[in-house]
């Protein structure tokens, strides 16, 4: 628990730094949606024991990750090209479509963190309605590398 405090403290402060570079920022909160989710599939998965605690916690860091993404700032036209960004040039072709994308996974994060999952079977039906949205939202607005 404390570490997950300072990781996010240590990421806010991370966020603050390369707010000038939308590219690098965006890609530190998608980092981080990553490392939060990864740290709580095997419970998912029945793997690891079921922890409340540490589940709302890697809940709540994924939120408020989730909620940093302003599209407006960190995905200005321009920001297509430059970097090494697998931004798909359709999010500057279906902004409305992307902002959607967004909000759903905003919704869907501080929907996870509001039903506080009190076991593993909870934490499964969260898991997989957040979860849905990384593949989703890739799926139509992110390059495959490579
Ligand atoms: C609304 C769309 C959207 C959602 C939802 C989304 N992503 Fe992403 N993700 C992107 C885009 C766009 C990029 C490419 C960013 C870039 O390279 O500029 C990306 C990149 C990434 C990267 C690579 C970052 C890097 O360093 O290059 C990871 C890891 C990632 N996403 C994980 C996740 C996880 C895990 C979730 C779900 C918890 C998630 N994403 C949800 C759009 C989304």
């Amino acid at each position: 628990m404390r570490k997950l405090v300072l990781a996010v403290s240590m990421l806010a402060f991370a966020s603050s730094a390369v707010m000038a570079d939308p590219i690098a920022q965006r890609q530190a909160i998608m980092k981080a949606n990553g490392k939060a989710l990864k740290s709580i599939a095997a419970i998912a998965k029945g793997e690891k024991p079921f922890d409340a605690e540490f589940v709302l916690a890697a809940l709540k860091t994924l939120n408020e990750e989730a909620q940093q993404i302003d599209v407006a700032a960190l995905f200005p036209q321009g920001s297509e090209t430059g970097g090494d960004t697998t931004a798909s040039p359709k999010i500057w072709k279906d902004m409305p479509g992307f902002q959607k994308a967004v909000d759903k996974f905003k919704a869907d994060t501080a929907a996870a963190v509001a039903a506080a999952p009190a076991d593993v079977g909870a934490l499964k039906a969260e898991f997989g309605k957040v979860s849905q949205n990384c593949g989703s939202c890739h799926e139509s607005f992110r390059l495959k590398k490579g």
